[in-house]
């Protein structure tokens, strides 16, 4: 489960049926890889052609001023044209695009026809409030279907939406408005989680207040809350919507096939969160085909992919690539186990839902209720299920196969980034699958696991995973930053060209990859990608903290918990209670999930000769290791 006791068995073999293969887009892996191969340019071609585009491209690939690679050049098109547009003229109009179930058991749907609508009228309250093609808009906000209104809506008109996870806080909302320059902020009132509230409006307010770049706030209400709006600057969306301005019919920005869609802020190596730029044409192109045979999306399936709009897992996969597919998503608010450890489960039933795409995390915690909760359930719908956002541990992997997918659902192992912008390392449901390995490459992309010198590491050797050739949907840049777009991803390898991941992994003697953990400063607590950086610098900002350093610890359920390393400022004392305060000033400056777990008081770090905090001595020293065998251990 961890970068620590990573043994997995590497001859477990689970076979996909008849049936599965019979069914699937891709029965036959090997044959699409050797089409791919042969003419990767031609093969992303091809897959181009399936979507509408005002004017076609006049050149695939340019590679001209790599690493800032251009697909699709000369192509104009718009993401809204193939998720909704062109859906409303074909008897999609009234296929049910998108079923929603809130925490308290309220649930809604909207068909193709209708959610066009609300994405239009959406899109003309933002114009109407002067927000024009290339202008910031943030999101943030739960899981509710205004989220993929405003979401759409940004790209309808050419605007860049950047959504910031509803579990982050203050401070973390203000950097990225502040990075983004945005105009527009879309919030709502509050968002249910485990039967209780979380004030969403109360901490944009703060936020909001160190952010002078915005102008207008849209609030939708859901929670019912009480609220502080500030007249001129706050307006309630249902307020809006009833405006003449709002009206259901809205013309569609012809946008370049390589105008930014999105920026989406991640933690990286160092210093504050990158915007990680995706575009139009390129990105519709590659999650589109990814999901359809990954995940072989029919016209009859209704897709579940559980994650948060606000993570490049819930952009790329519950809102565009499904809607771009002409799909049936299911999108649920609010906790797993609310009220009862069997709420996913009975709406598995309830739904009918026949695919299920979640994280490690999620499946662990719900393993942990035991058999008899999911056992009370009908889950004969389902029929593949998937796996995302950290190394699952062969255990719950089992699991997850036996109790949830009755030993008749592949499991799609999906390795990815929010840099790849879809799935990278991927079985297809015609793929034999080993418990724990997310086996081989997406056809069309080539990946290797190689040595500090680039050598492709022998099966057995641990190495670096790279990319070694541009895909569709890559990032593009960081926001505001092309130098750090070279020097974080192109740098390593700069010689081959490649893209390093900054994840450690293996092949085994059947050229199945198995991915260890990252191999730079992020931490992934839940599936959640953190930088030791923001937690680091969250803790020093408060007046007791001189110093400190943070690591992540290996944890059952979580993947990985932090352990934070604190020195104080003279006069104070390390004490449960200040542990106490610096974990709650943690919650506002970075967000619940970067609480550390633990917070030990010390006199010193462990420091290279450089000044560099030695993480793995303190990560050794956490585990019990004796220090000097810290071969195994990554930085
Ligand atoms: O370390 C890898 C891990 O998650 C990182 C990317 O995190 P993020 O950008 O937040 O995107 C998560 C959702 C796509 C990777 O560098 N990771 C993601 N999926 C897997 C994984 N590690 C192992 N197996 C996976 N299936």
């Amino acid at each position: 489960m961890s970068e620590l006791d990573f043994s997995p068995p590497t001859s477990e073999w689970y076979y996909p049926s008849d049936e599965i293969i019979q069914h699937a887009h891709v029965p036959d892996y090997e044959a699409v890889v050797r089409e791919a191969e042969a003419d990767f340019e031609a093969f992303w071609a091809k897959r181009a052609e399936q979507l509408e585009w005002y004017e076609k491209w006049h050149t695939v690939l340019d590679s001209s001023d790599a690493p800032f690679y251009k697909w699709f050049v000369g192509g104009k098109t718009n993401i809204a044209l193939n998720a909704l547009d062109r859906h409303v003229k074909t008897w999609r109009r009234n296929k049910v695009a998108l079923i929603w179930e809130g925490e308290p058991g309220d649930h809604l749907s909207f068909t193709y026809w209708r959610l066009w609508q609300e994405t239009n009228r959406f899109a003309n309250i933002l114009r109407g409030m002067g927000v024009k093609k290339g202008d910031r808009v943030m999101i943030y906000m739960g899981r509710i279907p205004e989220i993929v209104f405003a979401m759409l809506a940004c790209a309808k008109i050419g605007a860049i939406h950047s959504v910031v996870y509803g579990g982050f806080s203050e401070q973390a909302l203000a950097d990225r408005i502040a990075d983004a320059q945005a105009k527009v902020l879309v919030t709502a009132d509050g968002a249910w989680l485990r039967g209780k509230t979380v004030n969403l409006k109360e901490i944009a307010d703060v936020a909001i207040q160190r952010s002078p770049s915005i102008q207008s706030v849209i609030v939708v209400k859901r929670t019912g809350q009480e609220v502080y709006m500030e007249s001129g600057r706050d307006f309630w969306y249902h307020d809006l919507i009833n405006l003449p301005i709002a009206s259901t019919v809205c013309e569609t920005e012809v946008m370049d096939a390589e105008d930014p869609l999105f920026i989406l802020y991640t933690s990286g190596t160092t210093g504050k969160p990158k915007g990680v730029v995706h575009t139009h044409g390129g990105y519709q192109v590659y999650t589109s085909t990814t999901l359809e045979w990954v995940f072989d999306i029919k016209d009859d399936d209704r897709w579940w992919c559980a994650a948060d709009p606000g993570w490049i897992t819930g952009h790329s996969y519950i809102v565009y690539a499904p809607l771009i597919l002409g799909a049936t998503s299911f999108m649920y608010e609010g906790a797993p186990t609310y009220p009862y450890p069997n709420r996913w489960w009975k709406m598995i039933e309830y739904y009918g839902i026949t695919i299920l795409y979640t994280a490690p995390t999620a499946i662990r915690g719900l393993m942990r209720f035991g058999d008899a909760w999911p056992e009370r359930h009908d889950l004969s719908s389902l029929r593949l299920l998937g796996s995302v956002g950290e190394p699952i541990n062969p255990e719950a992997w089992r699991w997850f196969y036996r109790v949830i997918g009755k030993e008749k659902c592949p499991i799609m192992d999906t390795w990815w980034q929010t840099e790849t912008g879809g799935f990278v390392i991927t079985p297809l449901p015609s793929v034999p699958l080993k418990p724990g390995s997310a086996t081989r490459p997406f056809p069309g992309m080539s990946v290797d696991v190689v040595d500090e010198e680039g050598n492709s590491c022998p099966p057995g050797q641990d190495g670096y995973l790279v990319i070694k050739r541009p895909w569709p949907s890559m990032l593009r840049t960081v926001y505001g930053d092309p130098q750090r777009y070279i020097d974080q991803y192109w740098s390593r390898y700069a010689e081959q060209g490649w893209y390093f991941a900054g994840d450690s992994a293996r092949k085994d003697e059947d050229g199945y990859i198995w991915v260890i953990g990252r191999v730079d400063d992020v931490i992934k607590v839940s599936g959640y990608r953190l930088g030791t950086a923001e937690v680091e610098s969250g803790l020093v900002s408060h007046p007791a903290v001189a110093e400190a350093a943070v690591i992540g610890v290996p944890d059952e359920l979580r993947g990985n918990v932090i352990y934070a390393y604190c020195i104080l400022v003279q006069g104070y004392e390390g004490n449960e209670q200040l542990e106490q305060e610096l974990k709650e000033h943690i919650r506002h400056e970075v967000g619940p999930i970067a609480v550390p777990a633990k917070i030990e008081f010390v006199q010193s770090l462990p420091k290279t000769r450089s000044g560099k905090i030695m993480r793995r001595v303190l990560k050794a020293r956490a585990l019990g290791l004796p220090e000097g065998d810290l071969s195994t251990l990554e930085g």
